[in-house]
């Protein structure tokens, strides 16, 4: 091989810097980003524009990342790479409750609730009752499993989008599984929403002929010892954008029923059983 860089053996040229030291699995991933990278640009025969383009796009992404916005994360749920990563990492056997997107609107240290209290603070929304259980892949209900929930309000944020609107902790709180392994809590029945789409991911979206909505969901994440933790949502079926969310995050196990209720405290009810997969069945 030259020892100069060529188009024919980009790869190799690059590659071939590597220290000997380099760490085995880095240089995995590095060699093949490397291989993968220059193939698509052959593939595609990038011009010195769209070069530019690109560049200018990332510094863009990154320049409007801050501590509460994750630019890189919403553009990487939107190519589909998220929950690519996701199903890799978490294959589980049938019947187990699968993952899907965590998204940016997490907070840790929600408050601890008592099972059957509210979520909803602001007035806004149609109550719902969630309920159902958390069990092993047997349906043995789990004790002491920790159930961390968030969902938007009824026009469509998360509270942390509306600091000075939406009281703190809005449609958020963390719950712990009874004896029996059941749980509950009162929340409003989710509607759908855009994604953060104001800045570079917004104008990608817009310009590929796509919308940057998902369908109205309620993010769950279940804990419990020696069990894996599931990082996932259920969603209102009929949703209009159920076949078409921004993030790909929909996945048919994960549709919750949302039943209306009569003579109820509640609007609404929508049960859903978690079932956990044992930590070491990897
Ligand atoms: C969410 O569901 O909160 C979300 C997920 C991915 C990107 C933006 C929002
Ligand atoms: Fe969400």
């Amino acid at each position: 091989m030259s020892k100069f860089f060529s188009e024919v053996a980009s790869v190799e040229a690059v590659n071939a810097r590597m220290g000997n030291t380099v760490n085995p699995r880095l240089k995995e991933v590095m060699s093949s980003l490397i291989s993968h990278l220059h193939a698509f640009i052959k593939d595609v025969q990038l011009t010195q524009s769209e070069w530019e383009f690109a560049i200018d796009f990332l510094t863009q992404t990154g320049q409007i990342c801050s501590g509460e916005r994750q630019e890189f994360v919403l553009l990487s749920d939107t190519l589909g790479a998220s929950m690519l990563v996701d199903a890799i990492n978490n294959r589980r056997p049938a019947g187990a409750t699968e993952n899907t997107v965590l998204g940016p609107f997490h907070v840790k240290g929600a408050p601890e609730r008592d099972l059957g209290a509210g979520i909803s603070f602001d007035g806004k929304g149609e109550s719902c009752l969630f309920e159902g259980c958390v069990t092993d892949l047997r349906g043995n209900g789990i004790a002491g499993a920790r159930i961390d929930v968030w969902s938007d309000n009824a026009e469509g944020f998360y509270d942390v989008q509306q600091p000075d609107i939406q009281p703190k902790w809005n449609n958020r709180g963390v719950f712990t599984t009874g004896a029996d392994g059941r749980y509950s809590f009162v929340g409003i029945k989710p509607v759908s929403y855009p994604i953060p789409h104001d800045g570079p991911v917004g104008k990608m979206l817009e310009v590929l002929g796509r919308h940057p909505y998902r369908p109205a969901h309620m993010h769950f994440i279940v804990t419990a010892p020696d069990f894996q933790r599931v990082v996932t949502h259920t969603f209102v079926g009929d949703d209009n954008y159920m076949t078409s969310d921004a993030v790909f995050g929909v996945k048919e196990t994960l549709v919750a029923p949302y039943e209306r209720l009569q003579n109820a405290s509640t609007l609404w009810r929508s049960a859903f059983d978690f079932v956990l997969t044992p930590a070491d069945l990897d």
